[in-house]
C-alpha cells in the first residue's frame, strides 16, 4: 500500500484518538460527565441562538409571519420525530434501555399515565387536549390555528427535508452512543429550552386558544422527564473513552444541523416575506418547494 492510501487512514486515527483522549481525560463519574455535556448543550448557539431571541421578544417585521413561517417548516422535521425515536430504540441492546424510551414513544402517540397526566394538569394541560392525540398532530392543531394548512411530506421544503435525513443519518449510521447523544443529549436535554422563546411569541400574538398551542407548555413539561430517562441510559455509555467521544460527536451533529435550521429562519423571518393566505399557502413564489 502506497503512503498517500494510507495517510487517509492515518489521520481517521488521529482525529479519533484525540476525540477519545478529549472524552478520556475527563476522570469524573459517567453521570457527571452527562451532565457536563448537557451543560455544554444549552450554551450552544441552537440554544441561544438570535432568532430564539428575536421569538421571546417579537423581534420580526411580522410577528405572526415569523410564527406560521415556523410551523410550516419545523413540522416537516417535528413529524419525524416517533421515527426518531424508533431509530435510536433499535440501537439499544440493553432491554431496560428500550423499556425505558418505548415509554416515551407511548407518550408521543398520546397515552399518558395517569400520575402524568395530573402533573400536567397542573402546568395548566388539560387531559382532553392531549389523551389520543399523537404529537405531530398536535403540531398540526397549532399549524392551522396559526392558519398554516396541511400539507404532505412531499412538499417539505428541501431545507427541512435535509435536517431531517442527516438527522436520520446519524441515527442510522452512528453508534448507539452517537445515536443517543444525537436525540438524548443534543436533543431532548435542549427542547425544553428551545421551546420557550416559541409560547412567550405565542402569549405576545394572544389568538391563539391554549388547547391549539398545547404542543408547546406539553414538551416543556413531558421532556423534563424524557429527558432524566436519556440522561441516564447515555451515563450508561459514558463508562468509557469510545462511548464519552460518540455521546459527544452525536450531541455536537444535532445542536450543528438545528443551528443551521434556525438561521435559515431567522433569515426568512427577518426579511418578511413568509406572509401566508388564509389557506397557509406562501404568498412568495420563493417559497415554492424547491425539490
Ligand atoms: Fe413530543
Amino acid at each position: 500500500m502506497t503512503f498517500v492510501a494510507v495517510l487517509p487512514r492515518r489521520r481517521i486515527r488521529l482525529k479519533e484518538s484525540r476525540l477519545n483522549d478529549e472524552a478520556g481525560q475527563d476522570c469524573g463519574s459517567p453521570a457527571q460527565y452527562v451532565d457536563d455535556l448537557a451543560q455544554k448543550a444549552l450554551q450552544h448557539r441552537a440554544v441561544n441562538h438570535p432568532y430564539l431571541h428575536a421569538m421571546a421578544t417579537g423581534a420580526f417585521p411580522s410577528l405572526h409571519g415569523a410564527l406560521a413561517d415556523f410551523a410550516q417548516h419545523y413540522h416537516g422535521y417535528s413529524a419525524h420525530f416517533p421515527r426518531y425515536l424508533t431509530a435510536l430504540i433499535s440501537k439499544l441492546e440493553n432491554p431496560d434501555h428500550r423499556k425505558a424510551l418505548l415509554e416515551n414513544l407511548m407518550e408521543e402517540s398520546g397515552q399518558y399515565e395517569e400520575e402524568e397526566l395530573l402533573e400536567l394538569k397542573e402546568c395548566g394541560v388539560q387531559p382532553e387536549w392531549i389523551t389520543g392525540f399523537a404529537h405531530p398532530e398536535l403540531f398540526k392543531r397549532f399549524r392551522n390555528a396559526i392558519g398554516v394548512g396541511d400539507s404532505t411530506a412531499d412538499h417539505d421544503h428541501i431545507e427541512v427535508v435535509c435536517w431531517r435525513e442527516q438527522f436520520l443519518a446519524i441515527l442510522n449510521t452512528g453508534s448507539a452512543a452517537e445515536a443517543l447523544g444525537a436525540l438524548g443529549l443534543g436533543t431532548e436535554t435542549i427542547v425544553q429550552t428551545i421551546y420557550q422563546p416559541f409560547v412567550a411569541a405565542i402569549n405576545q400574538l394572544g389568538s391563539l386558544k391554549p388547547e391549539d398551542a398545547v404542543f408547546f407548555p406539553l414538551h416543556t413539561a413531558v421532556d423534563d422527564h424524557h429527558q432524566a430517562t436519556l440522561k441516564a441510559i447515555a451515563s450508561d455509555f459514558a463508562a468509557t473513552a469510545a462511548g464519552r467521544a460518540d455521546l459527544t460527536k452525536g450531541m455536537r451533529k444535532a445542536l450543528a444541523l438545528r443551528d443551521s435550521f434556525w438561521s435559515w429562519l431567522h433569515e426568512r423571518a427577518m426579511a418578511g416575506h413568509v406572509i401566508h393566505d388564509s389557506n397557509g399557502s406562501p404568498q412568495d413564489p420563493a417559497d415554492v418547494r424547491t425539490h
